[in-house]
């Protein structure tokens, strides 16, 4: 097989650029792990920037977006039993969009069939054999042995995907933090308690209040890195979440089955470079923020958005300089969005260990955040994507 850009991984990532390329005629080739069902199902987080709906848009797949997708104009920080207001229209002059990555999914692989892009799902192992003057894979299919030749390769292969292995080790530099804690979320068909996002903060640490639609929510609370999921009964996470809100609006809490509960660890990750030869390595591949602000998916696309048009004029105008530039110009972007996910998942969890000094500067740091009209403003525009 050959192909101009070989795509590890069918993620978000991986089929927003294979659509971005298709509308230039530019063509590609997917190959992924696991199967379509799998890829199609995978929850993950619900808040799309500006940005990034511009981009789906682009891509021709924001009709059931534009259909679905809730408006947000502000979310609300509680601490302390305060329940403190940021609006995004009036500090950022934009809003966000609450649609969820299963859906964004969604839309996206009905696009690829419609477009007819080769997606080869449930594959096990894949090599890549040259990065150098002669790209190519290998990889088994139904047990024979394939090669795909192409001119790049991009892994956006997520987080334990293989692509950022072949970046040579005196090359790459990684950067990591884990938190030591985690996220014991849960999905549930009830009414959110509130029309806006509520992130709280209070003596047993993290938790928040977000929704998938106007009938579904979705919760979390902070948890122990160590925590089993098994130990968790929906009757234990809503007694936890219930002792978490703020007393004001605890009554307007609705229960429910979970349809899907999990625990996700947070931590911080950056690979340098993004690139190396003809491999590029674009979304969780590359980075992992952790979920406070919801940037992973908009970072991921971000830079499928740099990493398209600088194929684009390289097919079209014979202009290599976005490719060359494409690592400096994402990292740029990734380091800031690091900076705010770090700083809002540390003033918002009940860090382990933390010394006492510490709380004080951070229970001041909240207050002052929320009294200084140019604080809000600069979290307004963050959280937006306007950095
Ligand atoms: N070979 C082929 N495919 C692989 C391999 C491999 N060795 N390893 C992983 N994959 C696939 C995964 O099965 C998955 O479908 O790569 C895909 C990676 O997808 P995501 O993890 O969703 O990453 P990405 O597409 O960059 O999506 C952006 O940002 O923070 C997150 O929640 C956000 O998942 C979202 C992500
Ligand atoms: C979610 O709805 O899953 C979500 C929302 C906001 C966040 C993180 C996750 O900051």
């Amino acid at each position: 097989m050959k192909t101009k850009v070989l795509i590890i991984g069918a993620g978000p990532s991986g089929i927003l650029l294979s659509l971005l390329l298709k509308r230039k005629n530019i063509d590609s080739i997917i190959l992924e792990k696991k199967s379509s069902e799998h890829v199609a199902k995978r929850i993950r987080a619900g808040i799309l920037e500006p940005g990034t709906v511009k981009l789906l848009k682009k891509a021709g797949v924001s009709n059931r977006l534009a259909k679905e997708g809730l408006k947000h104009n502000g979310f609300k920080v509680a601490c302390n039993n305060n329940i403190y207001n940021i609006n995004l229209k009036l500090l950022g002059n934009d809003s966000v969009t609450v649609y969820g990555q299963t859906e964004v999914t969604k839309d996206l692989m009905q696009k690829l069939s419609d477009q007819k892009v080769k997606v080869i799902y449930d594959v096990p192992k894949i090599n890549i054999l040259d990065i150098n003057d002669n790209p190519q894979v290998e990889f088994y299919n139904n047990k024979s042995k394939e090669i795909v030749k192409a001119d790049f390769i991009v892994g956006c292969d997520g987080y334990h995907g293989i692509s950022k292995n072949y970046i040579p080790n005196d090359i790459k530099k990684i950067f990591k933090k884990e938190y030591g804690f985690g996220w014991l979320g849960i999905l549930s068909d009830t009414k959110p308690i509130s029309k806006e996002l509520i992130y709280i903060n209070n003596k047993n640490g993290f938790a928040l209040c977000s929704m998938r639609s106007k009938k579904r929510s979705r919760y979390y609370i902070q948890c122990d890195i160590n925590e089993n999921i098994n130990n968790w009964s929906d009757d234990r996470f809503w007694n936890s979440l219930y002792k978490a809100l703020p007393s004001d609006i605890q009554k307007n809490l609705k229960t429910g089955p979970a349809i899907e509960k999990s625990i996700a660890k947070l931590r911080s990750y950056v690979i340098e470079p993004m690139s190396y030869k003809k491999l590029f390595l674009a979304g969780d591949a590359a980075h992992i923020v952790p979920p406070t602000g919801a940037k992973g998916l908009n970072l991921a696309l971000s830079d499928i958005d740099k990493l398209s048009t600088a194929f684009i004029n390289f097919y079209e105008k014979n202009n290599e300089l976005e490719l060359i530039n494409y690592s400096s110009s994402c990292l740029n972007r990734v380091w800031k969005t690091q900076r705010f996910s770090s700083w809002m998942t540390n003033i918002l969890h009940n860090i382990p260990k933390e010394d006492i000094f510490l709380r004080k500067i951070k229970k001041i740091e909240i207050e002052h955040v929320f009294s200084s009209i140019n604080a809000k403003k600069i979290l307004a525009n963050n959280y937006l994507g306007k950095y």
